[in-house]
């Protein structure tokens, strides 16, 4: 480990299971907001007696005993869902446009963005969480994205918005919507992360699903205007311009210090997100997007950038957003996301109804560029295999992995750990209190594990 507390990768050689070609499919329930079978939805002692009656019933049986235990209702009277044609497929379905704007199927609507009970006073400073456990791929719907205000969002006229750029400038402007719109615009994939992301798990086990843990993560695709076009359009004073400090347009003055070398980089000032103009939630109509820095630089509802020769020191900046380190100083200016991944199922909340097989998922992300590898554990991190990386593998974005697991029954661990092409290792909770003690709220990128009881139910659970 670095005296920063990055790790650095060492090769590793684990051992690797050769998975089987006959499987008995496990089954999983979903975390609470997910549909349910109703008998699937008995308490976890119910099923646990459902799965061991149905393990001694095919004791000696094999593969093909232990596949009547499943969910197949292969056997009997056959199935009624197949046999008793429904309606939807004699009748007439629903005409186009019945809804102008598609929402999800009515099955799907426990899937939500919530908050932490608790957590903040008042809802419009606070944060609404991602379902992690319930989304697949790489992208995050748009109405699942997370949300994190300061001071309530608002729906802004277009019409009425304004982007001024001023400070060290040769012209100083101010743009319409419509003026920035006819710039050339660029479209990138890119995660956000609030720095408070997996905040309350400093110093131990406080939430109960991967929604509450790593909920504050999202990832979309954005377009806009790299922040270099309107820069270079103002012509920015390129001896003294050093930094651009960003502002917002709501009553939070959220304003940040963006480093020069980023603001040229692949920084943009973004309307759109994953096909559409942005969501009033998430800075309608116009927002910063500072790539693999954490989400509070992501200034929404953008109005204003100011060229200046020095850091701002900002209230986000001097007393907010900041590290508390183990000797009692505090770490400023510390925004770039690490590497970290988390298996999103099973995941906490979940329950494992059979044994057999998983298909082990999760994402995994760095600020610094793209996921090399991600290795699993099911034993608690003494034993690690190669997860699959699904494509696209994109830089400073979300990458999906996914890994096949047979579940035996028994207790069992499961952690992800991420490696980013730095050669950084995402680390464990032992290593990262090391060197960044239990009091911090930023930038906890620890492994996480989820145990698997032999009841199948899966908790939230700190292992070092
Ligand atoms: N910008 C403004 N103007 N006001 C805010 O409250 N919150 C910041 C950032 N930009 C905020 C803001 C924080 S702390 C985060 S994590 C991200 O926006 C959240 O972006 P999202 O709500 O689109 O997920």
């Amino acid at each position: 480990m670095l005296h920063d507390g990055r790790i650095i990768e060492k090769p590793y050689k684990g051992d690797v299971q050769v998975m089987k070609t006959e499987r008995q499919l496990g089954r999983l329930i979903k975390a609470p907001e997910n549909f349910l079978v109703p008998e699937d939805a008995k308490s976890p002692e119910v099923m646990r007696r459902k799965f061991l009656a149905a393990g001694v019933a095919t004791a000696g049986l094999g593969l093909a005993g232990a596949a009547r235990a499943s969910s197949n209702p292969v056997s009997g009277q056959g199935d009624p869902n197949i046999l008793n044609l429904p309606e939807h497929t004699t009748g007439l379905g629903m005409p186009v446009a019945a809804t102008g704007y598609g929402l999800p199927s009515q099955y799907e609507k426990g899937l939500q963005r919530r908050e932490s009970p608790g957590l903040t006073r008042v809802s419009a400073a606070s944060v609404a969480f991602t379902p992690l456990q319930g989304t697949f791929g790489i992208i995050t719907p748009s109405g699942l994205h997370f949300e994190r205000h300061h001071q309530g969002w608002w729906d802004i006229d277009p019409s009425k918005h304004r982007l001024m750029i001023n400070g060290l400038v040769r012209n100083q402007k101010v743009y319409t919507m419509d003026d920035l719109m006819r710039l050339p615009s660029v479209s990138r994939i890119h995660f956000i992360e609030c720095g408070a992301n997996t905040a309350m798990e400093w110093g131990n086990v406080a939430v109960p699903t991967v929604q509450y843990t790593h909920g504050m993560v999202s990832c979309s695709e954005f377009t806009g205007v790299p922040l270099s076009v309107l820069l270079e359009d103002c012509g920015y004073d390129k001896k003294n311009g050093r930094f651009v400090l960003a502002e917002g347009a709501d009553g939070s003055s959220m304003t940040r210090t963006i480093p020069m070398s980023l603001a040229l980089d692949d920084v943009m000032v973004a309307y759109g997100m994953n096909g559409e103009m942005l969501r009033p939630e998430n800075g309608y109509p116009l927002r910063l997007v500072v790539p693999g820095v954490q989400g509070v630089s992501w200034v929404k509802w953008l109005r204003r950038i100011e060229v200046g020769d020095q850091k701002w020191a900002t209230k986000d900046e001097a007393i907010h957003y900041i590290d508390l380190m183990p000797d009692g100083m505090h770490r400023q200016y510390t925004g770039m996301q690490e590497a970290k991944s988390v298996i999103t199922t099973p995941s906490a909340g979940q329950l494992l109804l059979d044994k057999g097989f998983y298909n082990v998922s999760g994402l995994a992300w760095s600020g610094r560029g793209k996921i090399r590898r991600v290795d699993v554990s099911v034993d608690g991190g003494k034993n690690w295999r190669t997860a699959r990386l699904e494509s696209p593998v994109l830089t400073k974005a979300f990458t999906r992995f996914n890994i096949d697991w047979t579940w035996s029954g028994a207790p069992a661990i499961l952690q992800s750990r991420a490696i980013d092409d730095t050669g950084y290792v995402q680390p464990t909770v032992h290593q990262l209190r090391e060197v960044r003690g239990t009091r911090s709220i930023y930038h906890n990128n620890m492994i996480q594990s989820w145990r698997i009881a032999d009841t199948g139910e899966v908790s939230n659970v700190q292992v070092s």
